[in-house]
């Protein structure tokens, strides 16, 4: 990714879709919900390198029962805004799983296809629970059978910058979520 100019990089951002307030509010909800769920267990939240890791950084905060963090990473490769299918963890837990309760923590779940390999490579290692909270989720787009437990926001097929997510390595450090202008 090359751009000319801050004002060439700036000029892709095409507008706000969900604001810094608007994640903030969210956030708190979904820690509530892991607060009243998971009251006394021991808890693993995994997170997903490198979209989810703003996300893990303002979701933990707001946990107050005890809790680990982990992370894993995974690479879904690209062309363009499409993903190809592909998918290749390229970093795995160090945990023994089988003693926690397991949240992976994801950024967007748009076709599926990443999660649901990261969910078959957790289940077989025997956690206690495993469930899915997602930042967003694109459920126009799915190509594999799969539904997160807790998603904060739904949204359009856009491709969506920001808060992590980026294009091209690009627009993770914004504060919101935008659309990317293609
Ligand atoms: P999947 O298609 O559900 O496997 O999504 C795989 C990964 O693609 C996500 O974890 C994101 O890193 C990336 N991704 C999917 N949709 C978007 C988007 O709109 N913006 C930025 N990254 C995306
Ligand atoms: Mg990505």
């Amino acid at each position: 990714m090359k751009f000319d100019s801050t004002e060439d990089w700036k000029s892709k951002i095409k507008r706000i879709i969900i604001t810094e307030e608007e994640i903030k509010e969210e956030i708190k909800k979904a820690g509530a919900m892991i607060n009243s769920v998971y009251d006394g267990s021991p808890v693993l939240l995994v997170s997903i390198l490198k979209g989810a890791f703003i996300f893990m950084a303002d979701l933990c905060r707001e946990v107050t029962v005890p809790c680990e963090i982990a992370f894993m990473a995974a690479k879904s490769y690209f062309e363009g805004t499409q993903s190809s299918g592909h998918v290749e963890i390229t970093m795995d837990l160090k945990h023994d799983i089988s003693n926690y309760h397991v949240i992976i923590i994801e950024d967007i779940i748009d076709t599926g296809r990443t999660l649901n390999e990261i969910i078959k490579l957790l289940k077989i290692r025997n956690p206690l629970s495993l469930r899915v909270i997602t930042l967003l989720d694109k459920p126009e787009r799915r190509v594999v059978d799969l539904k997160a437990d807790y998603s904060l926001f739904t949204i359009p097929d856009y491709f969506v910058i920001g808060y992590g997510l980026d294009y091209g390595e690009f627009y993770r450090n914004l504060p919101y979520i935008a659309e990317f202008a293609e």
